[in-house]
């Protein structure tokens, strides 16, 4: 079905005349052949997908020249790291082409120019595998042992180096992971002594101070957890005895007098009887205990690389979007409202999850490439955590309460949480005020008989755990900001911290790279640990590509095609003072708010309005 044209005249299926109703039923029937559940997709399977991309459902125009634009620096800077001289001016001329062939684009001739980005952009990304995939296959080289960090350092030759590089072997960094990085979805409150990570009262103190005590700054509400049990399948599966992925649990504490999150101990898996633990030390004067205890964070940080990129950002964001995707097509007629509203918040995520599905998390690519676990245990944990969610449990605020840190009076600062909340509250607003335009009262939800097959479809074909019958408007509406928020906001705030907080391997990797960090206690042995130089480039390279592309913003309604006419028609929704106005309203003043906030605070900018866009399509 054409996007090219505004959708006019929304109307719920049950005010239709029959008329209307047998052009609708048809139109679905329509859809239904282009979009067709896949629960057998060899890589992500059984999570539902699309079994292809209809043509309709291709990135714009806009979208590929973005991605040339991201991508050609990162080609630049590959270039500048091979150091076969042959090679390195072949791959030289290929790139100027590639870079005069965009300039010589002129918008205009608007088809050609189509056809010629798709090219363009298809003949980078071949030089870029090709780039990737030579370096891979280079022998490992002296430059990690002897120049240390320097080595990874040096690989950003013509890419800025993120600025985690100078401070993340510090605690506060570490610290500042889990409430502001990736994965800000893991830390919890912990209201009672953990069985699985018993923490003496006496190495607690050793951290904390003596004037402290586990059990007080319990009851206070200070002390805080990462649990990574759910990555025990990868731990049973490791690639190698040297490169593997482990499940450790990590404690934090927030200082009697202060507000701030201080890393406390480390238990370097989950089993407590065998599991080493190791206490956060901040000198460096016993120098194997402050070894050991970076080789600790490192675990953890691995740990937290296989959290994120499985389970919240692949299976959370990309896939449990694809199943409202795809449902939306196949029953909610064109016109439907929620068909309106949700279409444009799925721009672009078919293709991008179906290039994911089949590339980035297929044997031989780059998670496999990156990551520790052997790719068929990571390929079923992502999918394991993807149907396993609850759709109601993870909607923000109850999975901030369900995790005891959605009170601001404690743990007062967790950037993710409080920006998060700002969006969240804007959406649901945004959300209400759409569904009071088109359903009446809470009858109108009940008797809209397409909403009510679009709910089975999403529970049953979808597979989204927890998803239930809509029976209220204040429900549809929840219902609409979580998918909303899922699409544009979260997936913001879990996709662009790959570019600053994860390109750079000796800050965060995919695996661990020896067979026990516990027993590290020198610098040379810490090192050695980090991922081999040819993985770290690939891993700088594919994470700026996917933590750069901004296409499109949060509150930017536009039809997919050029000339990207505005979506909503309707004056209901786009009157001056209405409820599309109101929205962007919103969205300014909490642009202004969080600017505000990062004038005292460490800068957290991944969910200002400006930088989220619309949907998940990188
Ligand atoms: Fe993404």
């Amino acid at each position: 079905m054409s996007l090219l044209f505004p959708r006019k005249h929304p109307s719920l299926p049950q005010n239709d005349t029959p008329a209307l109703q047998a052009k609708r039923k048809w139109q679905l029937a329509h859809s239904r052949l282009s979009y067709v559940w896949d629960d057998q997709n060899p890589n992500v399977g059984p999570v539902p997908m699309a079994k292809s991309v209809p043509k309709e459902a291709t990135p714009t125009l806009t979208w590929s020249v973005n991605v040339i634009r991201v991508l050609i620096p990162i080609v630049e800077n590959l270039v500048a790291n091979v150091k076969d001289e042959l090679q390195l001016a072949e791959v030289q001329s290929h790139l100027s082409e590639i870079t005069q062939a965009l300039e010589a684009a002129k918008v205009g001739a608007h088809w050609p120019l189509i056809t010629h980005t798709s090219h363009t952009l298809k003949d980078l990304v071949a030089l870029f595998q090709d780039l990737v995939k030579k370096e891979l296959q280079q022998e490992s080289s002296q430059e990690q042992q002897e120049l240390g960090v320097q080595a990874y350092r040096d690989q950003f030759k013509t890419l800025d180096l993120p600025s985690v590089a100078d401070v993340f072997t510090q605690n506060q960094s570490f610290a500042r992971y889990r409430i502001a990085g990736p994965n800000p979805m893991l830390i919890k409150r912990l209201t009672e002594p953990m069985a699985s990570f018993p923490l003496s009262d006496t190495d607690f103190k050793q951290v904390m101070g003596n004037d402290d005590s586990l059990a007080k700054a319990i009851t206070d509400k200070r002390v805080y957890v990462v649990d990574y049990k759910e990555l025990s399948v990868l731990v049973d599966h490791p690639q190698a005895a040297n490169k593997r992925v482990f499940a450790p649990i990590a404690l934090f504490a927030v200082a009697k007098t202060g507000s701030e999150l201080c890393p406390v101990a480390i238990q370097m898996g989950q089993d407590a009887a065998h599991s080493p633990t190791v206490l956060a030390v901040t000198d460096t004067q016993d120098a194997a205990a402050f070894w050991q205890w970076q080789a600790a964070m490192s675990t953890v940080q691995v740990a937290d690389g296989n959290y994120h990129e499985l389970f919240v950002h692949l299976g959370r964001t990309h896939l449990l979007n694809e199943a409202f995707a795809v449902a939306t097509e196949r029953e909610l007629a064109q016109n439907h409202p929620v068909n309106i509203l949700l279409t444009p918040h799925f721009e672009g995520t078919l293709f991008i999850n179906n290039s994911a599905a089949g590339s980035l998390i297929a044997a031989g690519g780059p998670i496999e490439s990156i990551f520790g676990a052997q790719i068929s245990a990571t390929q079923k944990a992502a999918a394991l955590d993807r149907l396993s969610l609850d759709f109601y449990a993870y909607m923000l605020p109850n999975d901030l309460a369900a995790r005891g840190v959605a009170d601001k009076d404690y743990l007062s600062d967790y950037p993710y949480r409080d920006d998060a909340q700002l969006v969240w509250d804007a959406i649901a607003t945004w959300s209400k005020h759409y569904v009071e335009v088109y359903y009446q009262n809470d009858a109108a939800v009940v008797n809209d008989y397409e909403l009510a097959k679009w709910v089975s479809a999403v529970a049953t074909q979808g597979a989204v755990t927890g998803f239930k019958a809509i029976e209220s408007r204040p429900q549809l509406a929840e219902v609409l900001t979580m998918i909303i928020f899922t699409a544009s906001a979260q997936h913001a705030a879990v996709n662009f911290p790959q570019k600053p907080l994860m390109s750079f391997a000796p800050a965060l990797t995919g695996a661990t790279w020896c067979e026990a960090p516990s027993a590290i206690t020198t610098q040379a042995q810490w090192i050695a640990n980090m991922a081999p130089l040819q993985k770290s480039l690939q891993q700088l390279s594919l994470l700026q590509i996917l933590g750069g592309v901004y296409y499109r913003q949060l509150g930017d309604y536009q039809t997919n095609n050029f000339p990207y006419f505005d979506w909503f028609e309707d004056k209901q929704i786009t009157q001056s003072g209405g409820p599309l106005a109101q929205f962007k309203s919103s969205l300014a003043s909490i642009e202004t708010t969080i600017n505000a906030r990062n004038q005292h605070r460490p800068e957290y900018n991944v969910l200002l309005p400006s930088k989220i866009p619309v949907s998940i399509n990188i």
